[in-house]
């Protein structure tokens, strides 16, 4: 009995400080996430998606994007760089010191350091963060995934495997609905050598009646439906397209910094 006893406190003990470990932690972390505001300005982030996306990411699921995508922008750092916004009175000199000096890819104290000595001679900087990092370098975002990213989601579509592009930013990269639904229909009609598989069953052939409907594909020869017939997407596509549109995690915030490229002047 004694040691029936230790077996159960032994389990007991493994089994609820593994649940403290993987439950209990990261809802104490986590849990209580909120809206959070976009940095240096009074825009809240995220926003709801809209209805129609809302419902896009129950086909996303039901289809099994998650299987080859991720919606995860992993980062390893941050990188700061000096701009030259005005070269004040002496430009001759400014621009010769520029010349010499390293003005990106910098450290904190490296980018402080050309900071003091240009405007120590009269020119006028700004510092940039960018975030680095090999997903950031392949333009897949700006910044990293927070957890606040994903506030609206249910389930959270995270992914494991890369079969195929991260999508976290794809509303971003390919905004068009066109493109979307032209490439969930046939991925190599947008892009010849896609080893994505397509999802026609989210479209219908439809008999052409007295005219084309508006939201019929315009369709490369080889992947048109019959003369007479054409391809429309079922609401689901539609929903698709729109949850994917939705897709942008392009804000600074405060757990994941970096500065907004502005317009050129
Ligand atoms: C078997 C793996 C696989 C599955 C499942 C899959 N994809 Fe893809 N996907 C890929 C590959 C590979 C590419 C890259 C080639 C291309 O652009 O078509 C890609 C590309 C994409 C792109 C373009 C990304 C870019 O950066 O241009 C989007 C959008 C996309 N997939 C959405 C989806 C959606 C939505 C689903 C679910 C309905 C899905 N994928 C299911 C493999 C897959």
């Amino acid at each position: 009995m004694k040691t029936g006893i230790s077996v159960f406190v032994a389990t007991f003990v493994a089994l609820g400080a593994s649940w403290c470990g993987f439950v209990l932690a990261p809802l104490l972390q986590l849990g209580g996430a909120k809206q959070t505001v976009v940095l240096q300005t009074t825009d809240n982030w995220p926003l709801q998606r809209t209805g129609a996306a809302t419902l896009g990411l129950q086909v996303y699921r039901a289809n099994g994007c998650a299987a080859c995508h991720t919606e995860l922008v992993r980062q390893t750092g941050v990188a700061f760089e000096v701009l030259l916004t005005s070269a004040g009175n002496n430009p001759a000199a400014v621009s010769n010191l520029i010349s010499n000096l390293k003005l990106a890819g910098l450290t904190k104290e490296e980018a402080d350091d050309a900071n003091a000595k240009i405007t120590a001679i009269g020119g006028k900087v700004e510092t940039r963060l960018t975030a680095t990092g090999a997903d950031i370098a392949r333009g897949w975002g700006l910044r990293q995934s927070v957890a606040a990213d994903y506030l609206y989601d249910q389930p959270v579509q995270l992914g494991s495997l890369r079969a195929g592009p991260d999508l976290a930013n794809i509303g971003v990269r390919a905004p068009d609905l066109n493109w979307q639904l032209l490439h969930l229909y046939a991925p190599k009609a947008v892009n010849p050598n896609s080893t994505m598989p397509s999802f026609k069953f989210l479209f219908e052939v439809r008999k052409i009646g007295n005219a084309p409907a508006p939201d019929a594909l315009h369709l490369p020869k080889e992947f048109a439906a019959a003369d007479g017939y054409e391809i429309v997407p079922k609401p689901e596509a539609i929903e698709l397209a729109a949850y994917l549109l939705s897709l942008k995690a392009n804000q600074p915030l405060y757990e994941a910094p970096f500065s907004p490229v502005t317009a050129a002047k």
